[in-house]
């Protein structure tokens, strides 16, 4: 595997690439790689594309108070993980390579509609920060394909947004969410779970079962069942953030008419920030 930190030497190892007629998927993500990530890796290799991951911390997508300096963070052992999958290219630049010396980038990406609820109403400048980083990496390497995973089912929404909207040529892919077999949803930040709240995270996955349940058994009353969804996180210890029904296109609350729906949820465990969804049709 090729790693380039350099924006010139990642578009020099790219132009020899797409003179072939191999294709180019693209994975990016924030490191402290895991098991969904490396089947996002596998996926673009099993279509036989130059594959290229991304491991960048973009300090965008965080807010003030929110834990960019905790991210979890493992280089080494990321890169070992890639090669053995077979990935061809890591791209790993640091904040100044991306975004020149502080504060100098002036430019951003924002998808309004899909952005301002759920993860955007806690984290309010979050889902512009992905989407700027995003719509940079997909300029810099110019995919044909790209790969994300449906954990961060609104992060997925946005980027399709993004692609039809801008007009990128890259045909986007969501792969399933991966759990542990306690359901809990993988995720970079459960490194920073104790023991004690890796016995309770589960709860979250196991409410939205629950809830999905009663909503293909007939319970239509959406705002009710958000409502004791999130009394019944509290009491097995989880903070929740948001626990919502919603059309799984628009994103917003669900209503009656709505038949494709995705519930979406987001809890605390301490300072850990768990996100979680199920879909279903009724
Ligand atoms: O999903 C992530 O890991 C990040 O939001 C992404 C898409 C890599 C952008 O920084």
């Amino acid at each position: 595997m090729l790693t380039v930190t350099t924006k010139s030497d990642l578009r020099q190892a790219l132009q020899k690439i797409r003179l072939s007629d191999e294709k180019i998927g693209l994975v990016p993500t924030m490191g402290n790689l895991h098991e969904g990530h490396l089947r996002l890796v596998r996926a673009a290799l099993a279509e036989r594309q130059y594959t290229v991951a991304t491991i960048f911390v973009n300090p965008l997508q965080f807010g003030k108070n929110e834990d960019l300096k905790n991210y979890p963070r493992s280089l080494e052992s990321d890169k070992s993980l890639l090669e053995e999958t077979g990935c061809d290219l890591l791209f790993a630049p640091d904040n100044s390579e991306m975004y020149g010396s502080a504060g100098s980038i002036k430019t951003s990406t924002i998808v309004p509609s899909l952005a301002q609820n759920h993860c955007g109403k806690t984290r309010p400048k979050h889902f512009e920060g992905v989407a700027t980083v995003v719509t940079k990496l997909f300029n810099l390497i110019l995919p044909h394909h790209a790969y994300f995973g449906l954990k961060d089912f609104q992060q997925y929404r946005i980027i399709e947004q993004l692609i039809a909207d801008l007009d990128f040529t890259i045909q986007l892919h969501g792969l399933p969410i991966v759990r542990e077999d306690s359901g809990l949803a993988l995720s970079s930040r459960n490194s920073n779970l104790s023991s004690k709240q890796r016995l309770i995270a589960p709860a979250l996955f196991q409410q939205l079962q629950q809830t999905a349940k009663l909503i293909q058994q007939g319970n239509q009353e959406f705002r009710k069942v958000e409502k004791d969804a999130k009394h019944s996180l509290k009491a097995k210890g989880m903070m929740p953030d948001y626990f919502n029904i919603c059309d799984a296109r628009s994103l917003e609350l669900a209503s009656h008419n709505d038949k494709e729906l995705v519930i979406l949820a987001a809890a605390f465990l301490g300072d850990v920030r768990l996100i979680d969804n199920v879909t279903l049709k009724i």
